[in-house]
């Protein structure tokens, strides 16, 4: 499937440089991650055609990689700042940071423990064959989760587990069902439905996320 629009940052005068540079890091991550996900080029070309475009319905991306710290270095002159309320997520295997940059969408950066913790976790050997320098996924803000994986079903789109989190909770998330690269699980594409303002990530839902993910 043809991507029907590239995503392109909108140059302007008053911008400032690393706005510029955020620009053309999404414009880049989210590009490529389109070229691999046929879930989110679907997505993409409907809301093209309707006009809205993808990029405002971002809720966050995300980084798998083998050391959050020093990839979020290369966030930092983008204008990205670590969530310090949200601290580090822990889960049973792994971690994350979250990064944020007002009117951009959030990074969701996330490494394995290391040691015998670590061990079961999807995380390294996903960054072993995919890098860490393209988003494991991108999270698509829906009014009506329900709702819209009916629809999009309509369109081919298979969805791999449950929704996590319980109707009417802040929270309620699913991803579709893997993108396959070298024979492994790559790219998914997130549904998630948040009210009350919540802008969390309530660590044990994101652990049955993670594993929906498992081939
Ligand atoms: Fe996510």
């Amino acid at each position: 499937m043809q991507i029907k629009r590239i995503l392109r940052p909108a140059i302007t005068h008053k911008m400032t440089s690393d706005s510029q540079q955020t620009g053309t890091f999404f414009a880049e991550y989210i590009s490529l991650f389109l070229s691999g996900n046929k879930a989110a080029r679907c997505l993409a070309n409907d809301l093209a055609d309707c006009g809205v475009g993808l990029m405002p319905l971002v809720d966050h991306c995300t980084l798998r990689t083998l050391d959050v710290d020093k990839r979020a270095e290369a966030l930092f002159p983008l204008g990205f700042s670590q969530d310090q309320t949200l601290g580090v997520l822990e889960f049973d295997n792994w971690w994350a940071k979250v990064y944020r940059k007002p009117g951009y969408p959030t990074l969701f950066v996330d490494q394995a423990f290391e040691g015998k913790r670590g061990e079961p976790s999807l995380i390294p050997d996903w960054v072993h064959a995919h890098g860490d320098q393209c988003f494991h996924h991108i999270a698509i803000l829906v009014e009506d989760i329900e709702y819209a994986i009916d629809k999009m079903k309509t369109r081919g789109i298979e969805f791999r587990g449950q929704i996590v989190g319980d109707p009417n909770t802040d929270l309620r998330q699913i991803f579709t069902q893997p993108e396959i690269k070298k024979s492994k699980a790559f790219t998914v594409l997130e549904l998630i439905e948040r009210h009350n303002g919540y802008q969390g990530f309530l660590p044990p839902q994101a652990d049955g996320l993670m594993e929906s993910s498992r081939l």
